[in-house]
């Protein structure tokens, strides 16, 4: 039996918990908030990420560590590696925590991406406008999510104190990419160096923020993605699933971000793929072989934001699935998501209508 440490107790430790449970794996999840959403169903140490005696803890009840997210402290990491294995290593939470060196990353695998400068100060950023031109993407270097910690820069008006308005901290400067598609490829690879990717996912954001993913079979960027993502894993010879982020322009790829973990845009393989994005990590990590990737029919995913839908008409939907995340609803919250599937295409789009039509306050 094997029980596995997961530092972080949000939606995604709550769901690599799920995935392990058939499995035969218990998990002890670390989180600072008692109310995390994932308790309900692991061992649940309630501490900051940057405890170390906590950290000592949770190795001590644990044979092998994960993460739910990217930014735990180092000194946490290094901390549960002296006791256990951790997966994925220290070295690619550092890297995907700080844009800088991720986009550093990018380029020494030749893998491309837009134009960007490194930005420790307002001179660095009038400077780097020079060089890259406008309009362009002010972004922190470290803990930006959801679009947040940046700022999309028009003209020279709003170059001028941006550099202050990000909270001067270390930031990068980015090309404006007139994409077509944004796409992200999962991967997930094993300690013996095995990888399998899923179908490409096309995703849309309003305002930096996730609302809806599809995986696309067939995908003509299929293959390169691959290459791209299975560059940067093996580089950091990776354990577990990346997402790893990318803008399409004219047919060819540009590397936005890498996530080292189960990804949002991934959700859909709970129903949609033959093994979960969520399975497939818990496996890698505790050095189970692979599942396969597979899509297994026509399916979209929406994020729920803010309300919760009429469960009761969203599941009267053939094909309808609801992941409730069992959390205190707020404004622009994301609380849960729905995924549809059908056997086609022209079937799913009837499906995601209906489903759309239960979604109140949404921002799309
Ligand atoms: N350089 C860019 N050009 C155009 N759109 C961008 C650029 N950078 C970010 N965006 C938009 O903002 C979203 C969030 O940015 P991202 O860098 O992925 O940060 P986060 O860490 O918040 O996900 C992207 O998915 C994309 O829609
Ligand atoms: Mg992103």
């Amino acid at each position: 039996m094997t029980t596995l440490g997961i530092a972080g107790a949000g939606q995604l430790g709550r769901m690599m918990t799920l995935a392990a449970a058939p499995l035969g794996i218990r998990t002890v999840m670390l989180d600072p908030s008692r109310d995390a959403c994932g308790q309900r169903f692991g061992d649940h140490l309630v501490a900051d990420f940057d405890d170390l005696e906590a950290m000592a803890s949770l190795a001590q009840q644990v044979d092998v560590a994960t993460f739910e997210f990217e930014n735990i402290p180092p000194e946490s990491v290094a901390k549960l590696a002296e006791q256990v294995p951790v997966h994925p290593p220290a070295e690619a939470l550092a890297t995907a925590r700080d844009r800088w060196a991720e986009k550093s990353l990018f380029r020494d695998l030749d893998i491309p991406l837009p134009p960007v400068a490194r930005i420790d100060s307002q001179e660095d950023l009038d400077q780097a406008v020079r060089e890259i031109g406008l309009p362009a993407v002010l972004k922190t270097r470290t803990l930006g999510y959801d679009g947040k910690g940046q700022k999309v820069l028009r003209d020279q008006d709003d170059v001028a104190g941006a550099h202050a308005e990000l909270g001067a901290l270390p930031c990068v400067l980015e090309g404006f990419v007139n994409f077509s598609q944004e796409v992200s490829c999962l991967g997930v690879r094993t300690a013996k160096g095995q990888m399998r990717f899923y179908d490409l996912v096309v995703n849309e954001h309003d305002a930096g923020i996730l609302f809806r993913s599809q995986p696309a079979p067939g995908h003509r960027l299929q293959s390169l993605a691959e290459d791209y993502t299975g560059r940067v894993m093996e580089h950091l010879n990776y354990v577990g699933v990346m997402a790893f982020e990318f803008f399409c322009v004219e047919g060819q790829l540009l590397a936005n971000e890498i996530a080292p973990r189960v990804h949002n845009s991934g959700h859909w393989t709970i129903e949609g793929a033959r093994t979960s994005q969520f399975e497939n990590h818990v496996r890698a990590v505790c050095g189970l072989p692979l599942g396969s990737t597979e899509t297994r029919e026509a399916v979209v995913m929406l994020n729920v934001y803010g309300e919760r839908p009429n469960v009761t008409e969203l599941l009267s939907i053939p094909g309808a699935a609801w992941h409730d995340y069992e959390k205190v609803p707020r404004p622009g919250r994301k609380i849960g998501h729905i995924t549809l599937h059908a056997a086609d295409m022209r079937r799913l789009q009837g499906i995601e209508q209906a489903a759309r039509a239960c979604l109140r306050n949404q921002r799309s």
